[in-house]
């Protein structure tokens, strides 16, 4: 295991600090390092496979898959990639999809066709986007032109234009930055960088407004919200709106990469041949798992578990706080959950420790631990973890 953690500090850019374990397989909520340690996982590779490692039905379809047809282009029609397109358009508001391999990829199409549709349809500088402090929408110069955070833009400039960023859940001042040149909004309905923490019902009714108003869209960033994370098959169920133009991408095709956008017939009607495309995005072994999972996790009774495993977390993690006394707060959406502790905990000390006990979770911040377990995960898999994590958090305090 030494010579391979090594080899990685050797040969790859260092743009991440892995743990410090090789990991040989996964199953379900299960990973194995290659010194057969195991893990239970709370990460779920963050939030991507929804229906655990390694899952029986959709490794079967990807091994039938291959054999098929692996690789087309989008110069030739793949079955899959249309009966995708069709379960997502009858469940949900939209009536149109592309296919692209990240989220990123699914913002960078948002925000051009929103930009296409308003700057055709209105007036050609209709193309300023606002968007939110403590955003993410990925790492490419418009995604992080977007988040505007210091960690993310330092040293990147220049970045795109015509953007403004504006507080998040913040109404007051909202209003002065949109004008004739909005193209859109672009936002998460639950944002996860500080935390969980969600729109006020009361701050997407003011963007509902204002962008009505000036005829601007709304585009959703449901990258890491969707595909049942938050207890619905998207987030913006839960939030008395309708988007014009939503992002997709991590848990559509459970690790495989695959993501996306969802529109109306009316904005994606300004992008023609050629404006927009991706050689991967859509490929059939992505959408053929994609449809399986679309068919799995859209299903009421297994969101309605989804809910219920997130009560199990909460239920366990407030019996955790009122014992251990160190946590500030607990908040969740769905099985999307964070624990943000009072200052002293060092989180990346706990991390390491949790590793060391057998149990895989996330940062969100400084002061702040997320986990996104698999939408599977036993139940009783969830209290065997929080007693890890319980036990890691003991261990940080007697240090
Ligand atoms: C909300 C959100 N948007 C966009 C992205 C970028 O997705 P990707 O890493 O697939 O490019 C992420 C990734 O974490 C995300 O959480």
């Amino acid at each position: 295991m030494k010579k391979i953690i090594n080899d990685y500090a050797n040969y790859t850019v260092p743009f991440y600090g892995p743990a410090d374990f090789v990991v040989k397989k996964a199953k379900g909520s299960y990973v194995w390092d290659t010194n057969n340690n195991k893990y239970i996982d709370f990460t779920a590779g963050i939030a991507v496979t929804n229906l655990g490692h390694s899952n029986s039905e959709l490794t079967k379809i990807l091994n039938q898959q291959s054999k098929n047809v692996w690789h087309l282009s989008n110069l030739y029609i793949n079955e899959h990639a249309v009966q995708l397109s069709k379960k997502l358009c009858q469940k949900t508001f939209a009536d149109k999809v592309f296919f692209c391999n990240s989220g990123a990829e699914s913002i960078e199409a948002a925000v051009k066709t929103a930009r296409k549709y308003t700057s055709k349809k209105f007036k050609k500088d209709k193309n300023e986007i606002i968007s939110f402090s403590s955003s993410f929408h990925g790492r490419t110069m418009l995604g992080i032109a977007l988040a505007k955070a210091k960690n993310l833009i330092d040293g990147f400039a220049p970045l795109p234009k015509g953007i403004k960023n504006h507080p998040y859940n913040k109404i007051e001042g909202l209003e002065k930055l949109f004008s004739d040149k909005t193209s859109a909004v672009i936002l998460e309905l639950v944002q996860w960088q500080s935390g969980i923490t969600k729109a006020d019902q009361k701050f997407i009714s003011k963007i509902k407004q204002l962008a009505r108003k000036h005829k601007a869209l709304i585009i959703i960033d449901e990258v890491q919200s969707g595909i049942g994370r938050t207890g619905t098959f998207f987030a913006y169920e839960q939030f008395n709106l309708v988007p014009d133009i939503l992002c997709f991408a991590k848990g559509i095709a459970n690790g495989f990469p695959l993501g996306g956008i969802l529109t109306s017939n009316k904005i994606a009607s300004a992008m023609t041949v050629g404006s927009h495309g991706t050689t991967f995005g859509g490929g059939p072994i992505a959408c053929a798992i994609g449809s399986s999972v679309v068919d799995t996790i859209s299903k009421k009774s297994f969101l309605q578990k989804v809910t219920k495993k997130e009560k199990i977390f909460i239920n366990e993690l407030d019996s955790i706080s009122k014992k251990l006394g160190c946590i500030q707060s607990i908040s969740s959406a769905g099985l999307w959950v964070s624990v943000e502790f009072n200052q002293g905990i060092n989180i990346d000390n706990l991390i390491a420790l949790a590793h060391t006990k057998g149990l895989m979770i996330l940062k969100a911040n400084i002061n702040t631990v997320r986990f996104s377990p698999s939408l599977i995960i036993e139940d009783d898999l969830i209290k065997k973890g929080l007693g890890i994590f319980e036990s890691s958090i003991l261990a940080l305090l007697k240090k």
